[in-house]
């Protein structure tokens, strides 16, 4: 089968090669998809550097994340999901990008039957990440004010939209005014081009000086570090990315002094599904040491997979395709990422 591979470090265009590999087969409690389209996700530019010290498998591996299509074998405690129609994410969160996935059931979800297969695999990782932020880590309120980064990026307007759809208020950032107009478009109240304007000041205006209940923040770094200037009393810092640069991740964020007199929360979000009974031990995940990993199971992700299909339904919330793509441009498409000029997500095709 074809598989884009990451064989050395580097930009994507140098980083990828398009090989024929042999697929993984399924093992237990996992299905092998035949997949029509995959998505871009913003950790794969980082893969492709070596940055990404979470996942980083030795070379060659196969890149991408998330992939909509349909199961054609199954191992031992998934067979119930042969035929079915999927969106999964592939196994360690790598695989994605080739003609067969392999994937664990505990990151696969029935792909909506309202949505058609671009905007099926535009759905699933920016609505479960921005619903687990928002709502299972951050207990979002209607009423609240919630700040959200990147925000006509894949994650960033999924997040504007389930805000809204929530009855929060969104004040929202981006890098551009054509992004501007995009964002305006999801309904937020406002939006800041940061690289015009101090958002956090344009934030504090727009809230009375109290500052915002919620930061939802996929860049970090000094972004993190400016948003805490306008996070209110009870706020909630929710770390959810670093595209702003990766190193972060590993650096020292905050000291004692501004989480006690700013007396708010900071909290991280991690969309990595896996078996109540397993979650504990699960390791696959994650290639450097942590302290601690603690993935939400996989009861939470039904949960919030019956919730977003509701809100699929009352029209409440759209997944946003902002180019597609042939399989054999994904590189170029990446880099495109990687400078930001790619809006909602990027679907590759088959
Ligand atoms: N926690 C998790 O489990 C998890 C899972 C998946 C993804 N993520 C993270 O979620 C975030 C969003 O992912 P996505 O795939 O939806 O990406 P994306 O938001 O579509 O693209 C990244 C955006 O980040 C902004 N940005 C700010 N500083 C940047 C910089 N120095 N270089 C490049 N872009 C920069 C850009 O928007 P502007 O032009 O508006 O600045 C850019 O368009 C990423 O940080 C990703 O790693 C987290």
């Amino acid at each position: 089968m074809r598989a884009w591979q990451v064989v050395r470090h580097g930009p994507p265009t140098e980083a990828l090669e398009l090989r024929d590999v042999a697929e993984e087969p399924p093992g237990p409690g996992e299905i092998l998809v035949r997949a029509r389209a995959s998505v871009l996700n913003y950790n794969e530019v980082d893969g492709c550097h070596g940055r990404y010290l979470t996942i980083n498998p030795p070379l060659p591996y196969t890149l991408g994340m998330e992939c909509v299509g349909q199961v054609v074998a199954a191992g031992p405690g998934a067979e119930d999901w042969m035929g079915r129609r999927v969106t999964a994410s592939g196994r360690g969160a790598t695989g994605a990008h080739a003609d067969l996935v392999t994937a664990s059931t505990a990151m696969s979800f029935e792909a909506p039957a309202i949505l058609d297969d671009a905007r099926a695999a535009a759905f699933f990782y920016p609505f479960h990440l921005a619903h687990l932020g928002l709502h299972e880590r951050g207990r979002l309120a209607a009423g609240e004010t919630v700040l959200v980064h990147a925000a006509a990026g894949g994650v960033g307007s999924a997040a504007v939209q389930l805000a809204r759809a929530a009855g929060a208020r969104v004040i929202a950032t981006v890098g551009s005014d054509e992004k501007v107009a995009f964002v305006q478009d999801l309904g937020a109240d406002l939006v800041v081009n940061y690289r015009a304007d101090d958002f956090a000041a344009r934030a504090l205006e727009a809230t009375r000086g109290l500052g915002v209940d919620m930061c939802f923040d996929g860049v970090g770094g000094a972004t993190m570090q400016q948003s805490l200037r306008c996070l209110a009393r009870g706020g909630r810092h929710l770390c959810v990315g670093f595209a702003a640069g990766i190193e972060a991740e590993e650096e020292p964020m905050i000291s004692g002094r501004v989480l006690c007199f700013g007396n708010f929360d900071i909290l991280g979000v991690i969309l990595a599904y896996v078996d109540a009974q397993m979650a504990p031990h699960v390791t696959d995940y994650v290639s450097v040491p942590v302290p601690r990993f603690n993935p939400p199971t996989t009861e939470i992700g039904r949960r919030v997979q019956a919730h977003l299909v509701e809100l699929l339904a009352g029209g409440l919330i759209r997944p946003l395709v902002g180019a597609t793509v042939a399989f054999d441009q994904l590189p170029q498409a990446l880099e495109a990422m990687e400078s930001r000029r790619t809006v909602g997500r990027t679907v590759v095709t088959r």
